[in-house]
């Protein structure tokens, strides 16, 4: 569950209040300490840097994560990575489920019909312009037996690895999706060293996205111990909250009987998003680390019209605190795009990508990601 308590913020807020207090910040290029706002917009660094430049992104969701591509409703096409380089995006997440197409024993082999597949989606995001997170999506056999299965992630990733090896900075990596369950904290941070001990020595200096416990969400962050020598690592965190709001009527989140529920409104405000966020860019600066959202998104039974106001109110906020984002997700359930009609839903799109000059954003002095003068 990504529901966020109230005693859950308050342990959270202690725990990153101790850990603030052990680590100090990153230097920054102004003189005075940057206030927390700030931190991500000025903070410097290869890792910052290369956060920075993923600017607005979307998740190519609910096609190569599922089973089988196609069994979710979504295939991949050609025309999808102009489509959305043309609307404006500088990124694209391509969650990829590599478990349930790679052997059960040693060395773990990935069926080559699979990673052709993956490498097209790569390359044809990358040709089309746009910045390229893959990451391994769905593992869920790591949340229930992770002891039994981090040899076969090991694996999965050394083949992710040197496939890649090659490519330039604009491909990303990311670990492992939303970790919880039995793949506790400690686990967590012990399995992200020993997939960086995998990689680095092909991909020695490629960004790598990695993220917390109980579904990269904020409390996640808390028990996040990442390698201090590693300075090439982002942090994902998921924001779905209020999660009664996000997944009403959802069957995955046993929320089919729970329809209706408005945004704002007693569930949440904007002030609970902006709250949650400040939280998150204090937890970067005290551990000096880029943050990332990787995921965020309301689903379809939610009112449309409240869809928007949450979408928009979210993006607002983390623009304004220079947190790259990735909409959850372009075709699907949540989407962006209507593969019937074959159009952007314009007014969620707008909350994605606020057109210049719109009032989306909180503050005068929000980081502007570079936009496309292509936008149509
Ligand atoms: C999952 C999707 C789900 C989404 C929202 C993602 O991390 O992979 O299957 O639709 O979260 O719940």
């Amino acid at each position: 569950m990504r529901f966020l308590s109230l005693a859950a913020v308050g342990v959270w807020l202690l725990a990153c209040g101790s850990s603030r207090q052990a680590e100090p910040a990153a230097a920054s290029p102004t003189s005075a300490p940057p206030t927390a706002d700030a931190y991500l917009k000025t903070a410097s660094g290869p890792a910052f840097d290369r956060a920075r430049l993923l600017g607005r992104g979307v998740n190519l969701g609910n096609a190569l994560d599922a089973p089988n591509e196609g069994d979710w409703g979504i295939v991949l096409r050609d025309e999808d990575f102009k489509l959305v380089a043309d609307a404006g995006f500088e990124h694209v997440r391509i969650p990829v489920r590599w478990s349930t197409h790679a052997a059960s024993v040693a060395p773990f082999s990935i069926d080559p019909t699979f990673a052709a597949r993956v490498k097209w989606a790569v390359d044809a995001a990358l040709a089309a312009g746009l910045r390229v997170v893959v990451n391994v999506h769905h593992y869920e056999e790591m949340n229930v037996d992770p002891d039994a299965n981090q040899a076969r992630l090991l694996g999965i990733w050394k083949q992710i690895a040197e496939t890649y090896q090659g490519y330039p900075d604009t491909l990303y990596f990311e670990l492992l999706n939303e970790p919880h369950d039995k793949l506790t904290p400690e686990k967590n941070n012990a399995i992200i060293s020993e997939l960086l001990a995998v990689i680095r020595p092909m991909n020695p200096e490629r960004s790598v996205v990695v993220g917390g416990t109980e579904w990269n969400s904020l409390r996640g962050l808390s028990s996040l111990d990442l390698p201090a020598s590693d300075q090439h690592l982002i942090v994902t965190i998921h924001y779905y909250d209020p999660f009664d709001f996000t997944h009403q009527g959802a069957e995955w989140a046993n929320k089919t009987d729970q329809l209706g529920v408005d945004w704002p409104g007693p569930v949440g405000t904007r002030q609970n998003i902006a709250a949650d966020f400040n939280r998150s860019v204090e937890w970067a600066q005290a551990h000096a680390r880029p943050l990332y959202l990787g995921e965020f998104g309301a689903y379809e039974k939610a009112e449309f019209g409240a869809r928007t106001r949450w979408t928009t109110a979210v993006a607002a906020e983390s623009s304004a605190r220079g947190i790259p984002y990735a909409y959850w997700e372009l075709r699907s359930s949540f989407g962006l795009y209507d593969s019937e009609k074959r159009e952007w839903r314009r007014e969620l799109l707008d909350a994605v990508l606020p057109r210049e000059g719109a009032q989306a954003t909180s503050s005068s002095s929000d980081v502007r990601f570079a936009v496309r003068s292509a936008r149509r």
